[in-house]
């Protein structure tokens, strides 16, 4: 495995892979490897001839300090992980790398609309961020394929709406969330969970079960209000915080009506000082 650090040299590379007529797969990533990630490597090995893993804690997608601090850090650890799993190149760059002239004076890339809601509207900036470092990537490696997890499932609708307007010849591949047993969805931050959280945070997924399936039984949307309150009763008895329970449509994510087929239960929630984000998809058909 190659681990490449600056953008010339990844650019080198690249270009020979490409003259050979190879195809190449980018698995981005903040590092913190776990089993989603994998899955990612190992659904890019599908499609692509090389895979390319950049790991790179994006400052401009966080819009809380103390979250940005405490993000984990676990090169090391990620290292094996990805030499194990015979991904071929890493790319590592630092910040300066990247942001050559600051964050502040960056050129951005920002999708309307659909950055401005629900996330978009707790965590302001952040998929300004996201859009803009994923751009950056794109237009630095030009892979042929791009992987994402549909965990987080509203940066999945937003890179796909810039890959669609800014015609990158870039296929997006989404992977099902992968789940630990229990239910609670694989993410980076679950590691910031402590004993007592960590015993908790499952019933997230529990509570968006239930939720969806009482949408299904009822068969409409009209008791959706009813449905969520009760939830996140039930959330905040548990322990969590409450940043975003509700249903979207599947792919404006505006608020239902009672023509919506296709839905999206999105949740964003607190344990501690951690942020879960969980969802699933009602269709009726
Ligand atoms: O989902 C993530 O880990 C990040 O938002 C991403 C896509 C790597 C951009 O920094």
């Amino acid at each position: 495995m190659y681990i490449i650090k600056d953008v010339e040299n990844l650019r080198k590379k690249i270009k020979y892979f490409k003259i050979i007529n190879k195809k190449i797969g980018l698995v981005p990533t903040m590092g913190n490897l776990h089993n989603g990630h994998i899955q990612l490597i190992l659904l890019s090995k599908k499609y692509a001839d090389i895979v390319i893993v950049s790991i790179f804690i994006n400052p401009m997608q966080f819009n809380n300090l103390l979250d940005l601090k405490n993000y984990p850090r676990t090169f090391e650890r990620d290292y094996t992980i990805l030499k194990n799993n015979n991904v071929d190149i890493l790319f590592f760059p630092d910040i300066h790398e990247m942001y050559p002239n600051g964050i502040k004076n960056q050129t951005f890339v920002q999708v309307p609309k659909l950055s401005d809601i629900v996330e978009g509207q707790s965590r302001p900036g952040h998929f300004k961020g996201v859009t803009t470092i994923i751009t950056k990537l794109f237009n630095i490696i030009q892979p042929d394929f791009s992987f994402f997890g549909e965990k987080d499932y509203q940066q999945l609708l937003i890179i796909q709406t810039l890959v669609k307007e800014l015609n990158y010849a870039i296929k997006i591949i989404s992977l099902p969330i992968v789940r630990s047993k229990n239910g609670l969805a694989l993410s980076s931050r679950n590691n910031n969970l402590n004993s007592q959280e960590i015993k908790i945070a499952p019933y997230l997924y529990e509570i968006i079960e239930r939720t969806s399936e009482k949408i299904i039984q009822e068969g409409n949307i009209n008791i959706i209000e009813n449905v969520i309150n009760e939830s996140k009763i039930l959330l905040l008895k548990k322990g969590f915080s409450i940043d975003i329970f509700n249903i979207y449509k599947y792919k404006t994510l505006d608020i239902p009506d009672k023509k919506t087929q296709k839905m999206i239960i999105l949740a964003s929630v607190w344990l501690g000082n951690t942020r879960l984000i969980d969802n699933k998809k009602i269709f009726f058909s």
